[in-house]
Protein backbone atom coordinates (compact mmCIF):
# COMPACT_ATOMS: atom_id res chain seq x y z
CA UNK A 1 0.00 0.00 0.00
CA UNK A 2 1.44 3.49 -1.23
CA UNK A 3 1.41 5.54 1.76
CA UNK A 4 -1.01 8.24 1.39
CA UNK A 5 0.07 11.59 3.98
CA UNK A 6 -3.39 13.27 3.51
CA UNK A 7 -4.81 9.81 4.50
CA UNK A 8 -3.11 8.77 7.07
CA UNK A 9 -3.51 12.23 8.78
CA UNK A 10 -7.27 12.09 8.48
CA UNK A 11 -6.83 8.55 9.89
CA UNK A 12 -4.87 9.94 12.67
CA UNK A 13 -7.26 12.47 13.25
CA UNK A 14 -10.53 10.39 13.76
CA UNK A 15 -8.62 7.93 15.81
CA UNK A 16 -7.56 11.63 17.83
CA UNK A 17 -11.04 12.76 17.93
CA UNK A 18 -12.13 8.89 18.72
CA UNK A 19 -9.64 8.94 21.54
CA UNK A 20 -10.57 11.81 23.10
CA UNK A 21 -14.60 10.91 23.18
CA UNK A 22 -13.28 7.36 24.62
CA UNK A 23 -11.65 9.37 26.97
CA UNK A 24 -14.09 12.01 28.36
CA UNK A 25 -16.97 8.88 28.86
CA UNK A 26 -13.91 7.65 31.29
CA UNK A 27 -13.62 11.19 32.82
CA UNK A 28 -17.71 11.70 33.79
CA UNK A 29 -17.29 8.14 34.12
CA UNK A 30 -15.05 8.69 37.26
CA UNK A 31 -17.20 11.66 38.35
CA UNK A 32 -20.50 9.15 38.16
CA UNK A 33 -18.70 6.64 40.03
CA UNK A 34 -18.20 9.40 42.53
CA UNK A 35 -20.63 11.43 42.86
CA UNK A 36 -20.08 12.75 46.66
CA UNK A 37 -17.68 15.63 47.67
CA UNK A 38 -14.41 13.88 48.60
CA UNK A 39 -13.67 13.21 52.24
CA UNK A 40 -10.73 14.86 53.14
CA UNK A 41 -9.57 13.46 56.86
CA UNK A 42 -5.81 13.42 56.56
CA UNK A 43 -2.52 15.61 56.69
CA UNK A 44 0.57 14.29 54.77
CA UNK A 45 2.97 14.40 57.36
CA UNK A 46 5.97 14.96 54.94
CA UNK A 47 4.49 17.52 52.66
CA UNK A 48 2.53 19.25 55.25
CA UNK A 49 -0.47 19.71 53.16
CA UNK A 50 -3.92 18.26 53.40
CA UNK A 51 -4.71 15.46 51.66
CA UNK A 52 -8.24 13.77 50.51
CA UNK A 53 -9.84 10.24 50.47
CA UNK A 54 -8.30 9.90 46.89
CA UNK A 55 -4.75 11.29 48.50
CA UNK A 56 -4.81 14.47 46.24
CA UNK A 57 -3.55 17.78 47.77
CA UNK A 58 -6.21 19.74 48.87
CA UNK A 59 -6.38 23.57 48.44
CA UNK A 60 -9.17 25.83 49.91
CA UNK A 61 -10.15 29.93 49.29
CA UNK A 62 -12.99 31.19 51.59
CA UNK A 63 -14.72 32.78 53.71
CA UNK A 64 -16.28 33.38 57.55
CA UNK A 65 -20.23 33.40 57.99
CA UNK A 66 -20.20 33.96 61.83
CA UNK A 67 -22.99 35.26 63.84
CA UNK A 68 -22.05 37.13 66.85
CA UNK A 69 -25.78 38.04 68.66
CA UNK A 70 -28.66 36.25 69.25
CA UNK A 71 -29.91 33.99 67.66
CA UNK A 72 -26.55 33.22 66.74
CA UNK A 73 -27.33 31.88 63.29
CA UNK A 74 -27.42 33.45 60.21
CA UNK A 75 -30.65 34.15 58.64
CA UNK A 76 -31.53 32.28 55.66
CA UNK A 77 -32.62 34.64 53.43
CA UNK A 78 -30.01 36.76 51.23
CA UNK A 79 -29.87 40.55 51.52
CA UNK A 80 -26.79 42.05 50.22
CA UNK A 81 -24.10 43.77 52.25
CA UNK A 82 -25.90 41.80 55.32
CA UNK A 83 -24.85 38.97 56.76
CA UNK A 84 -26.81 35.85 55.49
CA UNK A 85 -26.49 32.18 55.24
CA UNK A 86 -28.63 30.41 52.50
CA UNK A 87 -29.60 29.25 49.21
CA UNK A 88 -28.10 32.44 47.62
CA UNK A 89 -25.61 32.85 49.53
CA UNK A 90 -24.06 29.29 48.67
CA UNK A 91 -24.52 29.88 45.17
CA UNK A 92 -22.99 33.06 45.46
CA UNK A 93 -19.85 31.57 47.05
CA UNK A 94 -20.04 29.10 44.55
CA UNK A 95 -19.89 31.40 41.52
CA UNK A 96 -17.01 33.66 43.32
CA UNK A 97 -14.80 30.69 42.93
CA UNK A 98 -14.87 29.93 46.63
CA UNK A 99 -15.12 26.49 47.99
CA UNK A 100 -14.92 26.78 51.65
CA UNK A 101 -16.80 28.75 54.46
CA UNK A 102 -15.63 28.87 58.19
CA UNK A 103 -19.09 28.46 59.74
CA UNK A 104 -19.66 30.02 63.21
CA UNK A 105 -21.49 27.03 65.65
CA UNK A 106 -21.51 29.08 68.67
CA UNK A 107 -22.06 27.96 71.92
CA UNK A 108 -24.32 30.14 73.63
CA UNK A 109 -26.81 29.56 70.84
CA UNK A 110 -26.18 25.74 71.14
CA UNK A 111 -26.22 25.83 74.88
CA UNK A 112 -28.23 28.01 76.32
CA UNK A 113 -29.11 26.02 79.96
CA UNK A 114 -26.39 24.15 81.05
CA UNK A 115 -26.38 20.63 80.10
CA UNK A 116 -29.70 21.10 77.86
CA UNK A 117 -28.79 21.31 74.01
CA UNK A 118 -31.10 23.96 71.92
CA UNK A 119 -31.68 21.02 68.36
CA UNK A 120 -33.94 23.69 66.78
CA UNK A 121 -30.58 25.79 66.57
CA UNK A 122 -28.15 22.75 65.87
CA UNK A 123 -30.71 21.58 63.03
CA UNK A 124 -30.31 25.37 61.52
CA UNK A 125 -26.43 24.89 61.19
CA UNK A 126 -27.15 21.13 59.83
CA UNK A 127 -29.44 22.21 57.20
CA UNK A 128 -27.25 25.19 56.29
CA UNK A 129 -24.18 22.88 56.10
CA UNK A 130 -25.73 20.73 53.76
CA UNK A 131 -27.03 23.55 51.67
CA UNK A 132 -23.10 24.16 51.04
CA UNK A 133 -22.43 20.60 50.42
CA UNK A 134 -24.98 20.49 47.59
CA UNK A 135 -22.96 23.44 46.14
CA UNK A 136 -19.31 21.73 46.56
CA UNK A 137 -18.47 23.69 49.52
CA UNK A 138 -16.82 22.53 52.14
CA UNK A 139 -17.56 24.16 55.77
CA UNK A 140 -14.82 24.27 59.05
CA UNK A 141 -17.52 24.04 61.85
CA UNK A 142 -15.58 26.91 64.16
CA UNK A 143 -16.75 27.42 67.65
CA UNK A 144 -16.01 31.50 67.71
CA UNK A 145 -15.86 33.98 70.55
CA UNK A 146 -14.24 37.07 70.96
CA UNK A 147 -14.07 38.70 74.32
CA UNK A 148 -15.84 34.99 75.58
CA UNK A 149 -19.25 36.61 76.53
CA UNK A 150 -21.84 38.96 76.87
CA UNK A 151 -20.61 40.16 80.35
CA UNK A 152 -18.01 41.40 78.48
CA UNK A 153 -19.36 43.15 75.48
CA UNK A 154 -18.32 39.82 73.43
CA UNK A 155 -19.65 36.51 73.01
CA UNK A 156 -18.96 33.05 72.47
CA UNK A 157 -19.67 31.05 75.39
CA UNK A 158 -23.12 30.28 76.85
CA UNK A 159 -24.42 33.53 79.46
CA UNK A 160 -25.03 30.69 82.47
CA UNK A 161 -20.78 30.28 82.08
CA UNK A 162 -19.33 33.53 83.59
CA UNK A 163 -20.04 33.77 87.30
CA UNK A 164 -20.66 37.22 89.32
CA UNK A 165 -19.05 36.08 92.30
CA UNK A 166 -15.95 34.91 90.06
CA UNK A 167 -14.08 38.37 90.96
CA UNK A 168 -14.21 41.05 93.89
CA UNK A 169 -16.91 43.87 92.28
CA UNK A 170 -14.20 46.61 92.69
CA UNK A 171 -12.36 44.15 89.55
CA UNK A 172 -15.14 43.75 87.31
CA UNK A 173 -15.55 43.87 83.85
CA UNK A 174 -13.44 46.73 82.45
CA UNK A 175 -11.49 47.34 84.87
CA UNK A 176 -8.76 48.41 84.80
CA UNK A 177 -9.24 49.78 81.29
CA UNK A 178 -11.81 51.77 82.73
CA UNK A 179 -11.22 52.51 86.74
CA UNK A 180 -15.15 52.19 87.43
CA UNK A 181 -16.70 48.75 86.62
CA UNK A 182 -19.31 49.15 84.10
CA UNK A 183 -23.10 49.15 85.29
CA UNK A 184 -25.04 45.88 84.41
CA UNK A 185 -28.73 44.81 83.78
CA UNK A 186 -30.38 41.95 85.49
CA UNK A 187 -28.16 39.59 83.00
CA UNK A 188 -24.96 41.01 84.46
CA UNK A 189 -24.81 42.62 80.58
CA UNK A 190 -23.24 46.07 80.48
CA UNK A 191 -25.80 48.33 80.65
CA UNK A 192 -26.84 49.99 78.56
CA UNK A 193 -25.10 48.26 75.96
CA UNK A 194 -23.58 51.05 74.21
CA UNK A 195 -21.17 51.55 76.87
CA UNK A 196 -19.32 48.43 75.31
CA UNK A 197 -18.39 51.12 72.19
CA UNK A 198 -16.41 53.09 74.86
CA UNK A 199 -13.95 49.98 75.17
CA UNK A 200 -11.50 48.60 72.31
CA UNK A 201 -12.61 44.91 72.02
CA UNK A 202 -9.40 43.75 71.50
CA UNK A 203 -7.62 45.66 74.28
CA UNK A 204 -10.10 43.69 76.32
CA UNK A 205 -8.92 40.57 76.38
CA UNK A 206 -6.16 42.65 79.26
CA UNK A 207 -9.05 42.98 81.41
CA UNK A 208 -9.38 41.36 84.87
CA UNK A 209 -12.74 39.83 84.58
CA UNK A 210 -11.99 38.11 81.04
CA UNK A 211 -8.53 36.56 81.79
CA UNK A 212 -9.99 35.84 84.95
CA UNK A 213 -12.96 33.87 82.80
CA UNK A 214 -10.50 32.53 80.32
CA UNK A 215 -8.26 30.79 83.25
CA UNK A 216 -11.23 29.23 84.92
CA UNK A 217 -11.74 27.45 81.03
CA UNK A 218 -8.59 26.32 81.00
CA UNK A 219 -8.34 24.85 84.94
CA UNK A 220 -11.56 23.61 84.45
CA UNK A 221 -13.42 25.25 87.13
CA UNK A 222 -16.69 24.10 88.27
CA UNK A 223 -16.40 21.46 85.07
CA UNK A 224 -16.75 24.34 82.35
CA UNK A 225 -13.56 23.02 80.04
CA UNK A 226 -15.65 19.71 80.52
CA UNK A 227 -18.81 21.50 79.41
CA UNK A 228 -16.88 22.86 76.79
CA UNK A 229 -15.44 19.47 75.71
CA UNK A 230 -18.92 17.82 76.03
CA UNK A 231 -20.07 20.66 73.35
CA UNK A 232 -17.49 19.49 71.31
CA UNK A 233 -18.73 15.57 71.77
CA UNK A 234 -22.68 16.98 70.38
CA UNK A 235 -20.86 18.51 67.29
CA UNK A 236 -19.11 15.35 66.42
CA UNK A 237 -22.44 13.56 66.67
CA UNK A 238 -24.28 15.99 64.45
CA UNK A 239 -21.48 16.14 62.02
CA UNK A 240 -19.18 12.62 62.03
CA UNK A 241 -19.43 11.11 58.23
CA UNK A 242 -20.78 14.42 57.07
CA UNK A 243 -18.82 14.76 53.41
CA UNK A 244 -18.20 18.12 53.24
CA UNK A 245 -16.90 18.81 57.07
CA UNK A 246 -13.26 19.67 56.62
CA UNK A 247 -12.54 20.09 60.17
CA UNK A 248 -13.48 21.22 63.49
CA UNK A 249 -11.78 24.34 64.57
CA UNK A 250 -12.00 24.07 68.38
CA UNK A 251 -11.92 28.11 69.03
CA UNK A 252 -11.52 30.99 67.74
CA UNK A 253 -8.50 33.17 69.13
CA UNK A 254 -8.02 32.02 72.23
CA UNK A 255 -6.60 34.24 75.16
CA UNK A 256 -4.02 33.46 76.48
CA UNK A 257 -5.87 32.91 79.84
CA UNK A 258 -5.13 34.56 83.49
CA UNK A 259 -2.72 37.04 83.20
CA UNK A 260 -3.18 38.44 86.30
CA UNK A 261 -2.50 35.33 88.14
CA UNK A 262 0.36 34.79 85.58
CA UNK A 263 1.89 37.43 83.90
CA UNK A 264 4.27 34.90 81.97
CA UNK A 265 1.34 34.02 79.88
CA UNK A 266 2.46 37.00 77.97
CA UNK A 267 5.35 35.79 76.94
CA UNK A 268 4.76 34.94 73.04
CA UNK A 269 4.15 30.51 73.15
CA UNK A 270 3.77 30.18 76.84
CA UNK A 271 -0.23 29.83 77.07
CA UNK A 272 0.46 27.39 74.10
CA UNK A 273 1.98 24.78 76.16
CA UNK A 274 0.90 26.09 79.56
CA UNK A 275 -3.17 26.47 79.07
CA UNK A 276 -4.06 26.00 75.77
CA UNK A 277 -2.59 22.42 75.12
CA UNK A 278 -4.84 20.85 78.01
CA UNK A 279 -8.09 22.24 76.85
CA UNK A 280 -7.01 21.35 73.10
CA UNK A 281 -6.64 18.04 74.63
CA UNK A 282 -9.89 17.28 76.56
CA UNK A 283 -12.45 18.68 74.06
CA UNK A 284 -10.33 16.13 70.86
CA UNK A 285 -10.88 13.20 73.16
CA UNK A 286 -14.50 13.56 73.36
CA UNK A 287 -14.72 14.61 70.21
CA UNK A 288 -12.60 10.88 68.57
CA UNK A 289 -15.08 9.07 71.02
CA UNK A 290 -17.89 9.69 68.10
CA UNK A 291 -15.54 10.10 65.43
CA UNK A 292 -11.64 9.57 64.65
CA UNK A 293 -12.27 10.42 60.61
CA UNK A 294 -12.33 14.73 61.12
CA UNK A 295 -9.42 16.94 61.24
CA UNK A 296 -8.91 19.26 64.39
CA UNK A 297 -7.87 22.43 63.46
CA UNK A 298 -6.62 24.27 66.68
CA UNK A 299 -5.29 27.55 67.31
CA UNK A 300 -2.66 28.84 69.17
CA UNK A 301 -2.53 32.51 71.05
CA UNK A 302 -2.63 35.57 68.79
CA UNK A 303 0.47 36.88 70.47
CA UNK A 304 2.78 34.04 69.24
CA UNK A 305 5.48 34.74 67.21
CA UNK A 306 6.77 30.96 66.46
CA UNK A 307 4.12 28.20 67.81
CA UNK A 308 4.81 27.26 71.76
CA UNK A 309 2.88 24.05 71.44
CA UNK A 310 4.58 20.99 72.75
CA UNK A 311 2.24 18.65 70.69
CA UNK A 312 -0.79 18.85 68.63
CA UNK A 313 -4.09 17.72 70.00
CA UNK A 314 -3.82 14.17 71.16
CA UNK A 315 -0.61 14.27 69.30
CA UNK A 316 -1.43 12.95 66.29
CA UNK A 317 -0.66 15.41 63.16
CA UNK A 318 -1.91 13.67 60.43
CA UNK A 319 -5.02 14.55 62.43
CA UNK A 320 -5.13 18.19 63.05
CA UNK A 321 -4.24 21.19 61.31
CA UNK A 322 -3.03 24.47 63.24
CA UNK A 323 -5.84 27.49 61.95
CA UNK A 324 -3.99 30.84 62.13
CA UNK A 325 -4.87 34.53 61.33
CA UNK A 326 -2.95 37.32 59.90
CA UNK A 327 -3.74 40.80 60.62
CA UNK A 328 -1.50 43.62 61.54
CA UNK A 329 -1.85 44.49 64.04
CA UNK A 330 -0.86 42.19 66.17
CA UNK A 331 0.92 40.66 63.47
CA UNK A 332 4.48 42.57 63.26
CA UNK A 333 5.85 41.72 60.27
CA UNK A 334 5.03 40.83 56.84
CA UNK A 335 2.18 38.22 55.91
CA UNK A 336 5.65 36.22 54.10
CA UNK A 337 6.70 36.33 57.63
CA UNK A 338 4.00 34.64 59.15
CA UNK A 339 3.24 32.25 56.27
CA UNK A 340 7.15 31.49 57.17
CA UNK A 341 6.42 31.20 61.09
CA UNK A 342 3.77 29.15 60.18
CA UNK A 343 5.69 26.74 58.37
CA UNK A 344 8.32 25.91 60.74
CA UNK A 345 5.75 25.43 63.43
CA UNK A 346 4.28 22.23 60.79
CA UNK A 347 8.14 21.31 60.38
CA UNK A 348 8.52 20.78 64.15
CA UNK A 349 4.74 20.04 65.01
CA UNK A 350 4.50 17.74 62.00
CA UNK A 351 1.42 18.87 60.52
CA UNK A 352 -0.19 21.26 58.52
CA UNK A 353 -1.56 25.03 58.63
CA UNK A 354 -4.20 27.01 57.26
CA UNK A 355 -4.71 31.05 57.24
CA UNK A 356 -8.75 30.64 58.79
CA UNK A 357 -8.78 34.73 58.68
CA UNK A 358 -7.16 37.47 57.06
CA UNK A 359 -8.59 41.24 56.10
CA UNK A 360 -11.11 40.43 53.66
CA UNK A 361 -12.53 44.19 53.30
CA UNK A 362 -12.84 47.38 51.52
CA UNK A 363 -10.17 49.39 52.53
CA UNK A 364 -7.63 52.00 51.84
CA UNK A 365 -4.73 51.84 49.31
CA UNK A 366 -2.66 50.36 52.01
CA UNK A 367 -5.07 47.93 53.30
CA UNK A 368 -5.85 46.71 48.89
CA UNK A 369 -2.12 46.63 48.33
CA UNK A 370 -1.83 44.30 51.87
CA UNK A 371 -4.54 41.92 50.03
CA UNK A 372 -2.62 41.57 46.88
CA UNK A 373 0.46 40.48 48.81
CA UNK A 374 -1.37 38.11 51.20
CA UNK A 375 -3.06 36.39 47.80
CA UNK A 376 0.35 36.52 46.11
CA UNK A 377 2.45 35.01 49.37
CA UNK A 378 -0.28 32.10 49.83
CA UNK A 379 -0.08 31.03 46.42
CA UNK A 380 3.69 31.08 46.61
CA UNK A 381 3.54 29.32 50.25
CA UNK A 382 1.05 26.97 48.76
CA UNK A 383 -1.39 28.17 51.71
CA UNK A 384 -4.84 28.02 51.59
CA UNK A 385 -6.96 30.99 53.58
CA UNK A 386 -10.64 31.83 54.61
CA UNK A 387 -11.00 35.89 54.57
CA UNK A 388 -12.87 37.58 56.45
CA UNK A 389 -15.69 37.89 56.03
CA UNK A 390 -18.71 36.98 53.74
CA UNK A 391 -20.68 39.95 54.17
CA UNK A 392 -17.98 42.36 53.62
CA UNK A 393 -17.81 41.45 49.81
CA UNK A 394 -21.11 42.44 48.87
CA UNK A 395 -22.00 46.25 48.53
CA UNK A 396 -25.52 46.54 49.57
CA UNK A 397 -26.76 49.27 47.30
CA UNK A 398 -25.40 47.84 44.26
CA UNK A 399 -26.12 43.97 45.41
CA UNK A 400 -22.60 43.63 43.57
CA UNK A 401 -19.80 42.14 44.55
CA UNK A 402 -16.83 44.94 44.77
CA UNK A 403 -14.45 44.36 42.22
CA UNK A 404 -11.82 45.64 44.00
CA UNK A 405 -12.14 42.86 46.43
CA UNK A 406 -13.13 40.02 43.53
CA UNK A 407 -9.67 40.78 41.32
CA UNK A 408 -8.45 39.29 44.37
CA UNK A 409 -10.48 36.73 45.75
CA UNK A 410 -11.93 35.33 42.57
CA UNK A 411 -8.78 33.90 41.29
CA UNK A 412 -7.41 30.22 39.63
CA UNK A 413 -6.10 27.76 41.90
CA UNK A 414 -5.79 24.04 42.31
CA UNK A 415 -8.37 22.43 44.39
CA UNK A 416 -7.13 18.81 44.22
CA UNK A 417 -4.00 18.13 42.84
CA UNK A 418 -3.46 14.35 42.14
CA UNK A 419 0.16 14.18 43.27
CA UNK A 420 2.67 16.55 44.44
CA UNK A 421 2.10 20.18 43.88
CA UNK A 422 5.80 22.37 43.46
CA UNK A 423 4.41 25.17 42.82
CA UNK A 424 1.19 27.33 41.81
CA UNK A 425 0.82 31.17 40.97
CA UNK A 426 -2.01 33.63 39.53
CA UNK A 427 -1.53 36.80 38.02
CA UNK A 428 -3.90 39.04 37.96
CA UNK A 429 -3.52 41.53 35.72
CA UNK A 430 -3.21 38.74 32.83
CA UNK A 431 -5.46 35.98 34.83
CA UNK A 432 -2.57 33.91 33.93
CA UNK A 433 -2.39 30.80 35.74
CA UNK A 434 0.42 28.05 36.36
CA UNK A 435 1.09 24.71 38.15
CA UNK A 436 3.64 22.48 38.26
CA UNK A 437 3.29 19.28 40.11
CA UNK A 438 4.95 15.78 40.30
CA UNK A 439 2.19 13.17 39.23
CA UNK A 440 1.50 9.92 41.86
CA UNK A 441 0.24 7.28 39.53
CA UNK A 442 -1.06 5.33 42.38
CA UNK A 443 -4.28 8.44 42.66
CA UNK A 444 -7.18 7.11 41.16
CA UNK A 445 -8.79 10.66 40.81
CA UNK A 446 -8.41 13.69 38.49
CA UNK A 447 -6.70 17.20 39.42
CA UNK A 448 -9.01 19.87 39.51
CA UNK A 449 -8.82 23.70 39.25
CA UNK A 450 -10.98 26.57 39.93
CA UNK A 451 -11.56 28.86 37.07
CA UNK A 452 -13.93 31.54 38.30
CA UNK A 453 -16.34 32.15 35.46
CA UNK A 454 -16.24 35.92 36.54
CA UNK A 455 -12.40 36.11 36.13
CA UNK A 456 -12.26 34.06 32.85
CA UNK A 457 -15.68 35.63 31.42
CA UNK A 458 -14.44 34.25 27.84
CA UNK A 459 -13.43 31.22 28.61
CA UNK A 460 -9.36 30.13 28.89
CA UNK A 461 -6.56 27.95 26.66
CA UNK A 462 -4.75 25.36 28.51
CA UNK A 463 -0.79 24.30 27.68
CA UNK A 464 -0.06 21.41 29.65
CA UNK A 465 3.47 20.01 29.09
CA UNK A 466 4.74 17.09 28.56
CA UNK A 467 2.10 17.28 26.11
CA UNK A 468 -0.46 14.84 26.24
CA UNK A 469 0.41 13.90 30.17
CA UNK A 470 -3.90 14.65 31.01
CA UNK A 471 -6.77 14.51 30.09
CA UNK A 472 -8.90 18.10 29.93
CA UNK A 473 -12.50 17.46 31.03
CA UNK A 474 -14.91 20.50 31.78
CA UNK A 475 -16.59 19.62 34.99
CA UNK A 476 -18.68 22.76 35.64
CA UNK A 477 -18.69 26.18 34.57
CA UNK A 478 -15.31 26.93 37.13
CA UNK A 479 -13.76 23.82 37.43
CA UNK A 480 -11.41 22.05 34.79
CA UNK A 481 -10.76 18.50 35.74
CA UNK A 482 -6.89 16.97 34.46
CA UNK A 483 -7.05 13.31 34.44
CA UNK A 484 -3.28 11.91 34.62
CA UNK A 485 -3.11 9.98 31.49
CA UNK A 486 -2.77 6.12 31.89
CA UNK A 487 0.05 6.57 29.82
CA UNK A 488 1.94 8.48 32.64
CA UNK A 489 3.08 5.44 34.61
CA UNK A 490 5.57 7.05 36.57
CA UNK A 491 5.72 9.59 39.04
CA UNK A 492 5.98 12.63 35.97
CA UNK A 493 6.39 16.31 36.24
CA UNK A 494 3.56 18.26 34.86
CA UNK A 495 2.88 21.85 34.20
CA UNK A 496 -0.57 23.52 33.36
CA UNK A 497 -0.36 27.05 31.87
CA UNK A 498 -4.25 28.79 31.90
CA UNK A 499 -4.45 31.94 30.23
CA UNK A 500 -7.59 33.97 29.63
CA UNK A 501 -9.30 34.49 26.23
C1 LIG B 1 -33.44 27.59 70.14
O1 LIG B 1 -33.09 28.06 68.86
C2 LIG B 1 -34.15 28.61 68.11
C3 LIG B 1 -33.60 28.96 66.73
O2 LIG B 1 -32.69 30.01 66.81
C4 LIG B 1 -34.74 29.79 68.84
O3 LIG B 1 -35.86 30.29 68.12
C5 LIG B 1 -35.15 29.40 70.25
O4 LIG B 1 -35.57 30.55 70.96
C6 LIG B 1 -33.98 28.76 70.98
N1 LIG B 1 -34.40 28.28 72.28
C7 LIG B 1 -33.79 28.66 73.40
C8 LIG B 1 -34.29 28.04 74.65
O5 LIG B 1 -32.87 29.45 73.41
C1 LIG C 1 -11.58 5.84 67.77
O1 LIG C 1 -10.35 5.18 68.02
C2 LIG C 1 -10.17 4.80 69.38
C3 LIG C 1 -8.77 4.24 69.54
O2 LIG C 1 -8.43 3.41 68.48
C4 LIG C 1 -11.26 3.81 69.78
O3 LIG C 1 -11.13 3.45 71.13
C5 LIG C 1 -12.62 4.47 69.55
O4 LIG C 1 -13.65 3.55 69.83
C6 LIG C 1 -12.74 4.95 68.12
N1 LIG C 1 -13.99 5.68 67.97
C7 LIG C 1 -14.84 5.42 66.98
C8 LIG C 1 -16.07 6.25 66.93
O5 LIG C 1 -14.64 4.57 66.14
C1 LIG D 1 -22.05 50.60 45.93
O1 LIG D 1 -23.00 50.63 44.91
C2 LIG D 1 -23.58 51.91 44.69
C3 LIG D 1 -24.72 51.74 43.68
O2 LIG D 1 -24.26 51.16 42.49
C4 LIG D 1 -22.52 52.88 44.24
O3 LIG D 1 -23.07 54.15 44.04
C5 LIG D 1 -21.44 52.93 45.33
O4 LIG D 1 -20.37 53.76 44.89
C6 LIG D 1 -20.89 51.55 45.64
N1 LIG D 1 -19.99 51.64 46.78
C7 LIG D 1 -18.69 51.33 46.68
C8 LIG D 1 -17.89 51.52 47.93
O5 LIG D 1 -18.19 50.88 45.69
C1 LIG E 1 8.91 3.36 35.99
O1 LIG E 1 8.63 2.65 37.20
C2 LIG E 1 8.96 1.27 37.14
C3 LIG E 1 8.43 0.60 38.40
O2 LIG E 1 8.74 1.38 39.54
C4 LIG E 1 10.46 1.11 36.95
O3 LIG E 1 10.82 -0.24 36.87
C5 LIG E 1 10.86 1.83 35.65
O4 LIG E 1 12.26 1.81 35.47
C6 LIG E 1 10.38 3.28 35.64
N1 LIG E 1 10.59 3.86 34.32
C7 LIG E 1 11.15 5.04 34.15
C8 LIG E 1 11.27 5.51 32.72
O5 LIG E 1 11.58 5.72 35.06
Amino acid sequence: MLFNPIAAASLLAVLGTLLTDVLAQDAEGWYNAHPAMARINRVNQDTHQIVDEFGRTRFFHGTNVVMKEPPWHRPLEWVPGVSSFGKQDVQNLHDLGLNIVRLGHSWAGAEPVRGLYNQTFLDILKKQTKMAEDHGLYVLVDVHQDCLSRQFCGHGVPDWFVQEDWIPSSSMYPFPLKLAPFPVDENGFPSPQSLCDTIDWSLSYTSVAVGNAFGRLYNNYDGVGDAFAMYWKKLASLYAGTANVVGYNLLNEPWVGDTWADPTLLVPGVADHKVLEGLWNRATKQIRIIDNDTLIWFEGATLDILSGFNNVPLRDGSKSVQSFHYYSPPQLGSISTTLNNRHKDNERLKTAGVLTELTFWMGDEKQMQGLTDAMAATDANMVSWIGWAYENLYNGTSGHPYPELAKHYSRAYPAAVAGTPTSFSFSESSATFKLQFTSDPSIDAPTEIILPPSTFPNGYTVQVSPDGSVLQYTLDKRTLALFTSTNVKNATKISVTISCK
